[in-house]
């Protein structure tokens, strides 16, 4: 865990700089979040272009076994982290399970979408499912840990989806993106 701004969450700096790279390499004008948490990676992609929006997308309770510390008012904590830091306009909370609120979206409507919600091979598969259609740009990922939901989840995906491939950002927790 570390912290950036009075804002904690769970990242090595290598990641922070792949998010911000690729936001001023492709600057995306709306952005996807899948988890949230505090804030932390929504602040790092909305500072590195002035004119992105970033839609977070969260239940805001929390990831299967985590414990109190990291569920208990994490809401009132983004919310405070994001005003704090002055990014009110552009940082917007759509609270509600992943695979579900992605329906709000018409397919292709995003210029860059991060998955780092729900870790579980099941729901990050749904996430992939559900998002992969509503990005136009990069789609990107955190945490493909070899052997673990994520890896799993994301080799099913590009096995079924033909023309697709994964590949590894180095200097990252197992950061990922899925090329066409
Ligand atoms: C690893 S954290 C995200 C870290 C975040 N990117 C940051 O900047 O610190 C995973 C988040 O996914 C959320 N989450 C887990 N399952 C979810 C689901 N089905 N729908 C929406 N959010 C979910 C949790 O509440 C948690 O905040």
């Amino acid at each position: 865990m570390i912290e950036v701004d009075g804002i904690r969450g769970h990242f090595i700096n290598g990641d922070l700089e792949f998010l911000q790279a690729i936001v001023k390499h492709t600057h995306p004008r709306l952005i996807a979040e899948i988890g949230s948490f505090c804030g932390l990676s929504a602040v790092a992609m909305a500072s590195a272009y002035s004119g992105s929006v970033v839609l977070c997308h969260d239940t805001w309770q929390g990831s299967e076994g985590w414990t109190k510390e990291w569920t208990e008012g994490i809401d009132r904590e983004f919310s405070a982290n994001v005003d704090r830091l002055g990014f009110r306009g552009r940082i917007h909370p759509v609270c509600g399970d992943s695979k579900k609120t992605a329906a709000l979206y018409p397919d292709g409507f995003f210029d860059l979408v991060f998955i780092d919600g729900d870790h579980c091979e099941a729901g990050c598969y749904g996430d992939l499912v559900a998002w992969y259609p509503k990005c136009a740009g990069a789609f990107i990922g955190h945490d493909r840990v070899p052997g673990g939901g994520v890896d799993k989840a994301t080799a099913r995906f590009v096995r079924e989806h033909h023309g697709l491939r994964i590949s590894e950002i180095p200097n990252t927790h197992y950061m990922w993106k899925i090329d066409r």
